[in-house]
Parts: structure tokens; C-alpha cells; sequence
């Protein structure tokens, strides 16, 4: 049996993706479901428009400063006031792409939970880390960073995304089996920190989620819903992979 304490939870990440088109269609036919937290991660250009729509917005990334000369860059401040309530941070095309460090991604951790915004922390190996055998360390390694800056006081303020970086955009899925594995090991960390905050964290799984292989990663214990990329641009997938998770 699932622990019905955790509500699933399903984020669409469009990444650098959409259009005026797409975000009114969204907000005209996304259907609802009272089962399951639905949040869109838009562009931040989208983000004022969509916060009118009935499901929730979150950004894809946030500076860890609240002002200054960091041009190009979004304050904690500004993504409240665009209507968000979560922000991706940690997704390992910014670990990767733009240099953040675990120490980063903590202080970003931080300052979200300050403004009184929801994390949706990404965490998740690459390839030759997988290969290896290093899997769990890895994944530690990102929690414990998070762990210094805040204590354990940000797992009951987040949402934790694992997304193994072999499964991201490469149509590869983790199986359920191994998704599973890092989930149990995921709470089973946070567990020594906060039990009972760890009993009710959603655990999202991202990586090549699709309508066709949703159910089967939602059925397993510790897989709370999922961080959906590619299969967020079209809403029949979505709704199908919003439906899976209630
Ligand atoms: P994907 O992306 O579903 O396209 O693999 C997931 C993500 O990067 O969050």
C-alpha cells in the first residue's frame, strides 16, 4: 500500500519550450485533478499568464541573491511575486550547463524556503557515475550538501525530484525497480535526519517519463509522482500522466 499521507505530486518542466499558444491552451483545457498537486514550470516570461490558470506555476531556476548586478538573472522576490509557489532548483542541466555546485543549489535551497517558496530539488547520477556502482554516494553526497546549509528542516519545506541524468531527454527510463531502489534509499537518508518529515516528502522520479510508462514508475511505494520534461508540451500526455499519478 502507498502512504496516503503523501498526495501525489506531478510537475511539467517545458524547459526552454513554448509559446503564447501553448500557455493559453494550457490554461483553457488542463484538465484538473483533485487527487493530484499539478504544477507547470514555464519559461519565466509565461509565468505571470499561467499563475491566472487554476493549477499551480513554478520557475525553473532562481538567483540565491535578492537584488543587484547579476543581469540575466531572476530574484527569489520577483518569482513570489509572479504568482509562483515552487521553484525547480538543481536540475542538472544547471549543474551541468551553468556550473552549480551542490554548495549552490543548497543556498538556493535556503533562500527559497525563506521567501516562503516550495523547492522542487533535482537531484540524480550521471551515466559513468551509474556504471560505476557510485549511485547512492552520488545522491548523498547532493542531500548532505543540502543537509549543511539548512538542516533538516528543508525536507519538510521541499519536494525532491530524482532524475538519473542517462534518463533525461534520451527516451532511456530508469525502470521502477531501479527508480525504486534510489527512492527507498533517498527517504531511508532523509529518515535519519527527520522521520516524520521524511514520511511525507514527495519523491518525484524524472527522467523519459511518458503516458505509456507513468503508471507502472507511480505504482512503486516510495515513487510519489514525477518531473515531467518532454511529455509536459502536450496536454493529452500530461492529463494521461497526471491521471496516473492519482
Ligand atoms: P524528460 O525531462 O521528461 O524530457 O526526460 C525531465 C526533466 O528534465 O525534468
Amino acid at each position: 500500500m502507498k502512504d496516503s499521507i503523501r498526495k501525489p505530486f506531478v510537475a511539467g518542466n517545458w524547459k526552454m519550450n513554448g509559446s503564447n499558444e501553448l500557455v493559453e491552451s494550457f490554461v483553457s483545457n488542463l484538465a484538473l485533478n483533485p487527487d493530484v498537486d499539478i504544477v507547470i514550470c514555464p519559461p519565466a516570461v509565461y509565468l505571470s499568464k499561467l499563475s491566472s490558470a487554476s493549477f499551480e506555476v513554478g520557475a525553473q531556476n532562481a538567483s540565491e541573491f535578492a537584488s543587484g548586478a547579476h543581469t540575466g538573472e531572476l530574484s527569489l522576490g520577483m518569482i513570489a511575486e509572479s504568482g509562483c509557489k515552487y521553484v525547480i532548483l538543481g536540475h542538472s542541466e544547471r549543474r551541468e550547463n551553468h556550473a552549480e555546485s551542490n554548495e549552490l543549489v543548497a543556498r538556493k535551497v535556503k533562500a527559497t524556503i525563506e521567501m516562503g517558496l516550495i523547492p522542487i530539488l533535482c537531484i540524480g547520477e550521471p551515466l559513468n557515475v551509474r556504471e560505476s556502482g557510485g549511485v547512492f554516494d552520488f545522491v548523498k553526497a547532493q542531500l548532505d550538501a543540502v543537509a549543511k546549509e539548512c538542516g533538516a528542516q528543508y525536507i519538510k519545506n521541499s519536494v525532491i525530484a530524482y532524475e538519473p541524468i542517462w534518463a533525461i531527454g534520451t527516451g532511456k527510463t530508469a525502470s521502477p525497480e531501479q527508480a525504486q531502489e534510489v527512492h527507498a534509499f533517498i527517504r531511508k537518508e532523509l529518515t535519519a535526519l527527520d522521520a516524520s518529515a521524511a514520511a511525507s516528502v514527495r519523491l518525484l522520479y524524472g527522467g523519459s517519463v511518458n503516458a505509456g510508462n507513468a503508471k507502472d514508475l507511480f505504482a512503486k511505494i516510495d515513487i510519489d509522482g514525477g518531473l515531467i520534461g518532454g511529455a509536459s508540451l502536450k496536454i493529452e500526455d500530461f492529463t494521461t500522466i497526471c491521471l496516473a499519478a492519482s
